[in-house]
């Protein structure tokens, strides 16, 4: 039942851990993951390049398995001065609440993606995975002759067609249920909110890429479903968020352990991109803001140090909580064993 991607990517089970930038997908456990027979991924699209390059190696001391890194295209924002200041007022009684200083504009929003770029291209993973924009021609090229595989994350049909044109190798299809950021870059995220398996089926149809399913993956029938719908692997976020090698926050573990069915929403409040998270009070108290916050990456270093006061104070009220649709589904489970036991899941729904 290996498909053409499994075979390229040594992967015993058509599964690829999501990467997930903000802690999760530590090294430990990108090297468990493909060590297991999946697909671990590094997310690096908040580290500096140096970063980058040190997690990678530390992959390639856990294991001689591929491996993938995933970056956030995006380019240095230069957002108005009155937009600065209208999102620094918004936050000022929360940081009142909290005790904290009053925000600040930060010296930069981002790391800069040039040099992020120029760092994966040191590192050479096997393959390299995108969201939140599309590569340029030459950066394709330079992908190809480092021999990185390319995996482009689409949102709708335009965006899959835009990475099969450019010639990527996969298109990730983000559907409707997956945790954190939304990936889309042409048309607007309200619009691109398709379920998975709706979106696999449409882009597996529609252009020649590989397809991977990514958004409410959490059992080996799931990924069976995903399958028949025409994915050729399975990219998988929340269900790896609860494992011990996963790099969140004791308190993100517990709160996702609590989570009941319905419990996540999209927001934009956190970051200035939508992203869906479980529910809590600044997404509430933040809710008629939303649509007019800076555009990320602004909003994002903006709630920066409320994010990590809270972390601190182990305050879920104002903490960014990313996870998927299907949450109530997750397994606390050490990640060769989560990978082990989707596979034997994955095989029974066959039978
Ligand atoms: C905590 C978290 C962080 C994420 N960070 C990234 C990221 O850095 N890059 C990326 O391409 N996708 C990221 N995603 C989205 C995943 O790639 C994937 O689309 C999603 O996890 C699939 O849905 P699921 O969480 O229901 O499995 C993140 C998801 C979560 C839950």
């Amino acid at each position: 039942m290996a498909s053409a991607l499994c075979r390229r990517w040594q992967l015993h089970t058509p599964l690829i851990q999501a990467p997930m930038a903000g802690g999760a997908t530590t090294p430990t456990l990108v090297a468990s993951v493909s060590q297991a027979g999946g697909l671990g991924f590094l997310a690096a699209a908040l580290l500096p390049p140096e970063r980058l390059l040190s997690e990678a190696a530390v992959v390639r001391r856990l294991t001689d398995k591929p491996f993938g890194i995933n970056l956030f295209v995006q380019e240095d924002p230069a957002p108005s001065r009155e937009a600065l200041e209208q999102a620094l007022e918004w936050l000022a009684p929360l940081h009142r609440e909290l005790g904290l200083p009053a925000p600040q504009i930060p010296e930069r929003f981002c790391e800069p993606f040039a040099r992020q770029f120029e760092a994966l291209l040191e590192a050479k993973p096997a393959v390299a995975s995108f969201t939140f924009g599309i590569l340029n021609r030459n950066q394709l090229k330079l992908l190809k002759q480092a021999k990185i595989d390319v995996i482009g994350t689409a949102t709708n049909m335009a965006e899959g067609l835009a990475w099969a044109e450019l010639g990527a190798d996969a298109i990730c299809a983000q559907g409707r249920e997956a945790g954190g950021h939304r990936g889309t870059f042409i048309g607007r995220p309200q619009d691109s909110l398709r379920p998975t398996l709706s979106l696999v089926y449409e882009l597996a149809q529609n252009q020649p890429l590989p397809v991977i399913a990514a958004g409410g993956i959490m059992h080996g029938r799931d990924i069976a479903a995903a399958m028949r719908h025409g994915a050729q692997a399975c990219q998988l976020g929340t269900a790896f968020l609860r494992c011990p090698e996963s790099g969140i926050s004791a308190l993100w573990k517990s709160e996702l352990a609590k989570a009941a069915p319905g419990g996540t929403r999209l927001t934009r409040a956190f970051s200035g991109r939508h992203a869906r998270g479980l529910s809590n009070r600044y997404m509430e108290l933040m809710a008629d803001k939303e649509d007019l916050v800076p555009a990320y990456p602004v909003m994002n270093a903006l709630t920066g140090p409320l994010r990590a006061a809270a972390a601190k104070a182990e305050l879920s009220d104002f903490l960014s909580l990313w996870a998927g649709e299907n949450v109530a589904a997750g397994r606390e489970l050490p990640a060769g064993q989560l990978v082990a036991t989707l596979h034997e899941e994955w095989l029974a729904a066959y039978r």
